[in-house]
C-alpha cells in the first residue's frame, strides 16, 4: 500500500514498512511493519538518501553520474513532484516484475541542465518486496553522457553489516560467502557481460536490526556496492555495472535502468521465504508459472556428443520405463557437431545423428510416450560453421584484432538487429519443426571482444542485453506452451532477468550430489526451488569422481526440479526398479516439492532442506550427513516450518514404521539422527553422503 501525507510517503507490505521523505529524498525508516501513524518528524534529517550525484560535499559512492553538456559532472536533483501509478509501468526493452503492486513515481530535476531523474518504487505487499528503478530524462538542449545509473540507493543506518554474497565459478556456483563490512567500499559485481557464475547479483546485508536482501532483474553486468564511513551509515547501491559504460543521451531522450528488488526480513529464513514468494509470483510468468514441471531425462552426461538415433531411442525407451515424462536431446544434433569446436549457428539437422532429421526423431520419442525437448545455444557462432563462412560479420569481434575464443567459440553480435532477426528466425524454426515441448537455452562463454559497427563502445554491453531480451521475449511469446529452461554452462546466468522468460534454470554443470548440496542451498537463498533444475547423474560422478548412492543422488534432487542425466540404458534391473520408485515418489509429492515453502536445515555435520505445504499439513525433509567422524558429535536436526500446535505422523521414505510428535518438539527439539550412518553403505560408496527423507503428515484430530 502506498500512502502520502505532506512530504512523507509510507510503503507498506504485509510485514514491512518503508517511510520516505520525498522532498528530501531520504529514507526515514525501513523495517518491520509499523502501526498506522504519521509521526515521523523527529526521524527526518538523518541523511539516509535515496539518490546521490557528484557536486556536493558528500563522498560516499554515487547513484547517478552524468557528464553534462556544461562540461561538469555536478548534478543537484531537487524534488519536483510525485504520483502513485495504478498500472506498473513497463521498462522499455527490459524484463521486470509484474503483478498487483502499485507504483510510486518520484521526480527530481537538476535545474541548471533540466535533466530529470525519476525513481519508481513498486510495492508487492504479498511478498514484502519493493522493486525500485530509475530513469534519466535529458530535458536539456544538448547531448549528455550517462556514466552510471544505479537502480536503487538504500542508505542503511550504521555500519558493520555482514555482507553475504553467492560466489563461485563454473561447476561451483552460489557458494555462501560472508564477511563483515568494516568500512570502505565492498563491491559484488560482474564485468563478463553476464550475471556470472562468479558473483550472483543476489546479496544480503545482515545487521542487528534484521536482514536486507537485494537483487537485480538483469542478466548482464551488475554491481552491488556497500560504502560506509565509520559510525555513519552504509550506502547500498544496486544496478547495472558502470564498468566501460558511457551512454549518450540526446536532447529529449531517456534512459531506464533495470529494476532492483529489495526485501527486509527479521532473519535469513524469512528473507528466503519472501524472495521465493516474490520470484514465484511476480517474476516467473506464463503457462508454466504454477504448473508441475515434468521429470526429464537429458542425454548430455549419458552420451556427450557421441550418439545416434538408435542410442537416443534406446535411452528414451528406458527413460519411459522408469517413469520419466520428457526426453531432452542436448548438444550435438545439428550441423556436423561431434565436438565443441564447430557448427554453432548451423541450426539444421545432422541427419546421420538424428536418423532422418529432428522432426522424425522427435516423433519417434513422442511415440514412445515421452514429450520432446531440444537444446540450443542461440547467441553463439563457431568459426567452423556455414554461418560464419557466409556471415563473418555476424560475430562479435573487433576489426583488426584476433578475437578471444572460449570453448573455441565466438559470440554473435546481438546488439545488431539483423543478427537478432536471424536468431529469432532460425531458433523458431528449430522449435516448430521438432514441435518441442521444452527448450534448453544455453550460453557457454563470457563476453570479451565487445564491438558492433556503429555502436558506441560504452553502450555495447547494455545494447547486447537489449538485443538478447528482444530475441528471447519474441521467441518465448511465439511458443507460450513450451517450457524454457535457461542455462549458461550451468548457473552462469541464473538471475531474475532470465527467470522472467525461463521458469527454470540449469543450476550447475556439477551434478555430484555432495557438491550440489551447497550449490543448491546457496541458489535457494534467493530463488525458489521450482526454478532450480537438479539431475541425478552417473556414479562415480563425471566432474568430481565422488561416489554417492542412487538414493542420495535422488534425495538431493528432491530439493529442486528432478531430472536424470545419465545413460539410462545402463541401469541394472535393480536400478531400474529403484528409479521407478523414485520417480513415482517424486510425482506423487511433486506439487509440494516444487511449490511448497522451502527451508534450509542444518546441524553438526548435517545439511538439508525441508519443503512444507502452505497449509502445513504435509512436509518432506531431505537430511544429509556430510561427514562421519568416530567420536564426532551426535548428529541432530531441528525441522522447520511446521505447525507448532499440531501432531505429525513422521515416517522415513523407504522404511517401515512411523512415530508421532508435536510440531513444536520437531522444530525446537534436537532430533537425533544416530542411525543415519550405515557402515556398509558408506564403504560401498567410498564415504559418500548419507541421506534420509522424512515425510510429515498432520495427524487428523
Ligand atoms: C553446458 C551445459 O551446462 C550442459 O548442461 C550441456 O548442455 C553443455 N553445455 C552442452 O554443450
Amino acid at each position: 500500500m502506498i500512502r502520502k501525507k505532506g512530504q512523507f510517503i509510507r510503503l507498506d507490505t504485509v510485514n514491512t514498512t518503508m517511510v520516505l521523505d520525498a522532498e528530501a529524498a531520504e529514507y526515514l525508516y525501513y523495517g518491520s511493519k509499523l502501526n498506522a501513524g504519521w509521526e515521523f518528524g523527529m526521524y527526518a534529517g538523518a541523511g539516509r538518501k535515496m539518490l546521490s550525484a557528484p557536486g556536493k560535499a558528500e563522498y560516499l559512492d554515487y547513484s547517478v553520474v552524468l557528464e553534462n553538456a556544461d562540461g561538469g559532472f555536478a548534478a543537484d536533483f531537487v524534488y519536483s513532484k510525485s504520483k502513485v501509478l495504478v498500472e506498473k509501468p513497463e521498462i522499455a526493452g527490459l524484463p521486470s516484475s509484474y503483478g498487483e503492486g502499485k507504483t510510486l513515481e518520484l521526480k527530481y530535476v537538476d535545474a541548471p541542465t533540466k535533466v530529470a531523474l525519476y525513481l519508481y518504487y513498486t510495492v508487492f505487499e504479498d511478498s514484502d518486496v519493493i522493486a525500485v528503478s530509475a530513469k534519466i530524462f535529458n530535458g536539456s538542449r544538448k547531448e549528455i553522457r550517462l556514466r552510471r545509473l544505479a537502480s536503487l540507493q538504500l542508505d542503511l543506518p550504521g555500519d558493520g553489516y555482514e555482507v553475504v554474497t553467492f560466489e563461485g565459478s563454473w561447476g561451483r556456483e552460489c557458494q555462501y560467502v560472508s564477511r563483515v563490512h568494516g568500512g570502505g567500499i565492498f563491491i559484488n559485481d560482474s564485468k563478463r557481460g553476464m550475471s556470472s557464475h562468479t558473483r550472483n547479483p543476489f546479496v544480503i546485508a545482515k545487521g542487528g536490526q534484521g536482514v536486507y536482501g537485494f537483487n537485480l532483474v538483469y542478466s548482464g553486468n551488475h554491481k552491488e556496492t556497500f560504502d560506509s564511513e565509520r559510525g555513519g551509515l552504509t550506502r547500498a547501491l544496486v544496478g547495472m555495472n558502470d564498468f566501460m559504460f558511457d551512454w549518450r543521451l540526446a536532447a529529449g531522450e531517456e534512459f531506464a535502468s533495470p529494476e532492483a528488488v529489495v526485501c527486509y526480513a527479521p532473519d535469513e529464513d524469512a528473507l528466503s521465504g519472501r524472495m521465493h514468494a516474490f520470484v514465484s509470483e511476480h517474476i516467473i510468468r506464463g503457462k508454466w508459472k504454477r504448473r508441475e514441471r515434468p521429470v526429464l531425462v537429458n542425454n548430455w552426461e549419458g552420451t556427450y556428443f557421441n550418439f545416434n538415433s538408435e542410442k537416443i531411442l534406446a535411452m528414451a525407451e528406458s527413460a519411459k520405463e522408469a517413469g520419466a515424462e520428457l526426453f531432452v536431446l542436448d548438444d550435438g544434433w545439428f550441423g556436423k557437431r561431434d565436438n565443441d569446436a564447430c557448427s554453432l549457428g548451423d541450426w539444421y539437422d545432422n541427419v546421420e545423428k538424428t536418423g532422418g532429421g529432428l522432426a522424425e526423431l522427435a516423433d519417434k520419442i513422442r511415440k514412445i510416450g515421452l514429450s520432446f525437448g531440444i537444446w540450443v545455444e542461440p547467441e553463439m557462432i563457431s568459426e567452423d560453421s556455414d554461418l560464419y563462412r557466409s556471415h563473418p560479420n555476424f560475430a562479435m569481434k573487433i576489426p583488426g584484432r584476433t578475437p578471444t575464443r572460449m570453448r573455441h567459440q565466438l559470440m554473435l553480435n546481438m546488439a545488431d538487429e539483423k543478427v537478432q532477426n536471424y536468431v529469432i528466425r532460425v531458433i523458431s524454426d528449430v522449435i516448430s519443426r521438432s514441435d518441442a515441448a521444452y527448450v534448453k537455452w544455453d550460453f557457454n562463454r563470457s563476453m570479451t571482444d565487445c564491438y558492433g559497427k556503429g555502436i558506441v563502445a560504452g553502450e555495447y554491453f547494455h545494447r547486447y542485453m537489449l538485443g538478447y531480451y528482444r530475441v528471447v521475449s519474441k521467441i518465448v511469446k511465439k511458443f507460450p506452451f513450451v517450457l524454457f529452461e535457461g542455462c549458461a554452462s550451468g548457473g552462469g546466468r541464473f538471475d531474475l532477468g532470465n527467470l522472467c522468460y525461463f521458469p527454470q534454470y540449469w543450476t550447475s554443470d556439477d551434478t555430484d550430489a555432495r557438491e550440489r548440496i551447497s550449490i543448491q542451498r546457496g541458489t535457494a537463498y534467493g530463488y525458489p526451488q521450482s526454478a532450480i533444475a537438479a539431475h541425478v547423474s552417473a556414479c562415480p560422478n563425471h566432474q568430481t569422481g565422488n561416489t554417492n548412492s542412487l538414493r542420495t543422488r535422488f534425495a538431493v534432487c528432491c530439493g529442486g526440479v528432478l531430472g536424470y542425466e545419465l545413460d539410462t540404458t545402463k541401469f541394472t534391473p535393480e536400478e531400474t526398479e529403484e528409479v521407478k520408485e523414485q520417480i513415482a515418489f517424486y510425482k506423487q509429492n511433486r506439487k509440494l516439492l516444487q511449490f511448497g515453502e522451502q527451508y534450509r536445515l542444518e546441524g553438526a555435520g548435517i545439511e538439508g532442506f525441508m519443503t512444507v505445504a502452505k497449509d502445513k499439513n504435509t512436509a518432506i525433509a531431505g537430511v544429509f550427513l556430510m561427514e562421519r567422524h568416530t567420536f564426532g558429535p551426535l548428529p541432530t536436526v531441528r525441522f522447520k516450518g511446521l505447525n507448532a500446535g499440531v501432531s505429525y505422523e513422521v515416517s522415513v521414505w523407504g522404511q517401515e514404521g512411523s512415530f508421532r510428535a508435536n510440531g513444536d518438539l520437531l522444530m525446537n527439539g534436537d532430533f537425533p539422527l544416530a542411525d543415519l550412518f550405515d557402515f556398509e553403505t558408506a564403504v560401498k560408496n567410498s564415504g559418500g553422503v548419507m541421506s534420509r527423507m522424512y515425510i510429515f503428515k498432520k495427524v487428523k484430530a
